[in-house]
């Protein structure tokens, strides 16, 4: 049988996930965050194991259990998230960037806790960009040479909403091509939220022009439907 179609397609192959949400510290106390709750990337995760594959699963700050049987980094900030992310593709055959990457942090983080102000005036919070790790990854194995063996297969999530300039879909499309990864998983938010949601609706857009393929159901469901698409393409 071709590879895709054995039972354990992913056998042989590492596959690195991120999942959960990063947090950005203003104060020893406070931080900016996000309402990734990390079931996702878990449910990935699994689906890849059970594929046959070796997993190295990056956690910042889950909602949920880490699977049974991955190898596990934690990070907090998008900084660390970095960090680890790039260490563990090292030498990896996929990366899976099912983590909410916070796009800024604050400038300055104070050692001690804000306090209100004694003149009354309200605080201005100033942020800075953090690194776009996913195209970190994607530069880095192009650059070549040493600490840049990475994946040759790159997924990047995206949750889009459409807007009065374009649709998802179309959104979509634009960050797959800006960002340089081999697939995109697209999740259409909007009213009815998927964070913390047990299912899930996406669809996967390849940069190869391959037919987008769409897979509903439980969060599992999803990632079964992610995870062939990924044997698949490493097949090729
Ligand atoms: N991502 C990343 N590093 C960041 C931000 C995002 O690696 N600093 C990854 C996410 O893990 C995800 C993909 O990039 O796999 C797309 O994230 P998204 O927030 O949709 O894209 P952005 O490029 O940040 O664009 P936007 O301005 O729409 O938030
Ligand atoms: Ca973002």
């Amino acid at each position: 049988f071709p590879p895709a179609m054995t039972a354990r397609p992913l056998a042989g192959r590492t596959v690195v996930v991120s999942a959960g949400g990063t947090r950005e510290p203003l104060d020893p106390v406070r931080y900016l965050g996000n309402r990734s709750s990390g079931k996702q990337g878990a449910a990935i995760a699994r689906a890849a194991l059970a594929a046959g594959a070796a997993v190295r699963f990056v956690a910042a700050h889950l909602e949920t259990p880490v699977p049974a049987g991955v190898e596990v980094s934690t990070a907090s900030t998008a900084l660390q998230l970095r960090d680890a992310v790039l260490a563990a593709a090292e030498g990896a055959d996929a990366l899976v960037m099912a983590a909410a990457v916070a796009d800024f942090r604050p400038a300055t983080y104070a050692d001690a806790k804000i306090k209100k102000r004694e003149d009354g005036q309200d605080p201005v919070i100033t942020l800075v960009r953090n690194p776009d790790i996913l195209a970190e990854a994607v530069a880095r194995r192009t650059a070549g040479g040493p600490g840049t063996r990475m994946p040759r297969l790159i997924v990047g999530f995206a949750a889009e909403t459409g807007d009065a300039t374009a649709g998802v879909l179309e959104h979509a499309a634009r960050k797959l091509a800006s960002k340089g990864c081999e697939l995109l998983v697209v999740n259409q938010v909007g009213e009815d939220l998927v964070f913390g949601a047990d299912s899930n609706d996406v669809t996967v857009l390849a940069a190869d022009g391959s037919a987008p393929r769409t897979f509903s159901g439980t969060k599992d469901e999803v990632a079964s439907g992610v995870v062939a698409v990924i044997a698949e393409a490493l097949s090729r």
